[in-house]
């Protein structure tokens, strides 16, 4: 499976802050909002990731993580010329992804909570093993806000609606997904929205009609944040500095990852940490380092 980060967008939802600045790379707390996102990939076991955002805007994407080799990754590139829609990332990583499947994270969601990752993992070996799409759900009090997913008893997805005004369920779709390869096919096929986008609620809505849509329901255990708007946009970073002050331990640290996943050595680690000697996040790394 290879990893697309979606980092495009106006993101005008944080306007007048993103005018002249991509929200993807402004702080949740002590570090860019991108590092979420790319350490949910990377705790997965993701290494081959790309990074898809707009011509004015790839430059600084390119700055903030450069080619990923120093955390042990490969981080790759590609500009949507237009804000054409989620699903249609897809289309742009076609070269990228080859033969293989899929997990796409949208570059402002924020994730937190025991036991996720093996959640992941499964899910993602089971798209390898046979096939299919996932889609995971967390329970919101604002579900017009989002993609929604109604589940029956069973836990089987009954529809996909994307921000209803009346929303039948409060489950909303995180903004994650696994893919087999037949994602690309199906993405050059859709039809854009109302508001001119290929929307990836569309692109699950296909999934479902074929019978190949899985979910899996992140319960109350879990944190969720989509960094999108003013007020989640602190709520996230709150968050982050709560935990991160009581248990002295960094959440979406790409370096520590990394480390803890045997991808870099101790030297490497050192060297990252120079850098970023005066801040606590270099001193974290240090002291992770002389463990
Ligand atoms: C997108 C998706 C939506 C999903 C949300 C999660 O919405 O279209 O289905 O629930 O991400 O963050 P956006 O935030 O781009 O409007």
């Amino acid at each position: 499976m290879k990893g697309i980060i979606l980092a495009g967008g106006s993101g005008t939802r944080l306007y007048p802050t993103t005018v002249a600045v991509n929200k993807h790379f402004l702080p949740i707390y002590n570090k860019p909002m991108i590092y979420y996102p790319l350490s949910v990939l990377m705790l997965i076991g993701l290494r081959d990731i790309l990074l898809i955002s707009n011509p004015e805007d790839i430059d600084c994407c390119k700055k903030c993580l450069s080619d990923g080799s120093g955390i042990g990754i490969r981080i790759s590139y590609r500009v949507q010329e237009r804000p054409e829609g989620l699903a249609h990332g897809l289309i742009v990583a076609e070269d990228f992804v080859g033969d293989d499947s899929v997990g796409l994270i949208l570059g402002d969601n924020i994730f937190f909570g025991h036991g996720l990752f093996d959640i992941l993992v499964e899910a993602k070996m089971d798209i390898d093993r046979s096939g299919g799409a996932y889609v995971f759900g967390y329970y919101v009090h604002d579900p017009e806000r989002y993609g929604i997913i109604e589940v029956d008893e069973s836990g089987r997805v009954l529809s996909l609606t994307e921000k209803p005004s009346h929303p039948n369920s409060n489950w909303a779709g995180v903004g994650l997904y696994f893919y087999d390869n037949d994602c690309i096919g199906i993405a050059k096929n859709l039809l854009p929205s109302p508001r001119g986008e290929i929307e990836i609620t569309s692109l699950n809505q296909e999934y479902l009609k074929a019978g190949k849509l899985k979910t899996k329901l992140l319960g109350r255990g879990f944190a969720w944040f989509d960094a999108g708007t003013h007020d989640s946009f602190l709520e996230a970073g709150e968050f982050v500095a709560a935990i991160e002050k009581r248990t002295g331990l960094m959440l979406g640290c790409i370096e520590e990852i990394a480390y803890r996943k045997g991808w870099i050595g101790r030297e490497q680690l050192l060297r990252l940490a120079i850098p970023l000697e005066k801040t606590d996040y270099g001193r974290y790394l240090k002291a992770l380092a002389e463990e």
